[in-house]
């Protein structure tokens, strides 16, 4: 299986536009390398492939990466988009490859709905992209022998359809992880996550490789920072640190890599203190175009 991280970055990737953080300014002056924002670029031959998130960035994304070039005049490899979520850094990219170019689009049922919902994605030809419902725990074909299975985890709704109340730990079909298989080799990709419960870290550690929230390092990072009035778990992301932190809760798989990472986090920096402990902990920090093979 052959594993692009197209985007290391979560919404609004670093640097963010309109953020002046101590890592969004390292960013503008080339002392941290920048990430754009949450997708992944997944094969099984190398040949055919699939993206998981279409994140707004996806342009710049798809010039970088010569794998997903055209092979002619209006061929292009790409045979499928999933997204897990309904959040913009997820689906604005959709709006990218509208060029009369056809792949298949797949989302659950309550996902589609968000976007069938809204007109502008119809510029999506449903002729030429399909939109496939998925159903939890159903194996389907992403590409030639590369299947996905999607499975709910911890999480909530998109912001923009946040109500008075929200749960944030709601396990549905608004947020999904999802259990990638090809040549005999699994590996899961949960990009949002609130919460850690037992059957769930089981699930990981049996893959081979688990691409996992890093969204941001403490649950009051934004707070104490000064960029805004939420935690970590209300915006439906497990911390990285701490005693319920994704670090302490996962030492499994052997292949541990954090993606989605918030531009306010440590992570971003690979000379920080918790970068460090991150690695002496077996895990790695995901890096556009970081390429992975199992
Ligand atoms: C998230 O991952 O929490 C969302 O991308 C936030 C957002 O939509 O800005
Ligand atoms: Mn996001
Ligand atoms: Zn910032």
């Amino acid at each position: 299986m052959h594993i692009i991280i197209l985007g290391a970055g979560a919404g609004g990737g670093l640097p963010q536009w309109n953020c002046g953080c101590p890592n969004c300014a390292a960013a503008r002056t080339g002392r941290l390398a920048p990430m754009s924002q949450s997708s992944l670029a997944v094969s099984a031959d190398g040949q055919a492939w699939a993206i998981l998130n279409a994140s707004p960035d996806i342009r710049a994304q798809l010039a970088a990466t010569s794998a997903l070039h055209p092979t002619g005049l209006r061929d292009l490899p790409l045979r499928s988009v999933l997204v897990t979520n309904g959040d913009i850094d997820h689906v604005a990219g959709l709006l990218t490859l509208r060029e009369s170019q056809r792949f298949d689009l797949l989302a659950t049922p309550a996902i589609h709905a968000v976007l069938d919902a809204n007109p502008v994605f119809s510029a999506l030809n449903p002729d030429l992209v399909p939109r496939r419902p998925l159903a939890m725990d159903q194996p389907v074909e992403l590409a030639p022998g590369l299947t996905a299975t999607i499975f709910a985890v911890p999480g909530k709704v998109p912001l923009y359809l946040e109500g008075e109340t929200v749960q944030t730990d709601l396990i549905g079909e608004t947020t999904v992880g999802v259990e990638l298989a090809a040549n005999g080799r699994r590996a899961l990709y949960i990009p949002g996550c609130a919460d850690l419960p037992g059957w769930l870290a089981d699930r990981i550690g049996g893959a081979d490789l688990v691409l996992f929230d890093g969204t941001l390092w403490t649950d009051d990072e934004m707070i104490r920072a000064g960029l805004g009035t939420k935690t970590s778990r209300r915006m439906g992301h497990m911390p990285v640190s701490g005693p319920d932190g994704s670090l302490s809760r996962l030492t499994a798989p052997a292949r541990r890599v954090y993606v989605h990472v918030n531009n306010s986090n440590p992570l971003c920096d690979p000379a920080s203190p918790e970068s460090a402990q991150v690695r002496a902990a077996g895990w790695q920090v995901g890096h556009d175009g970081m390429e992975i093979t199992l």
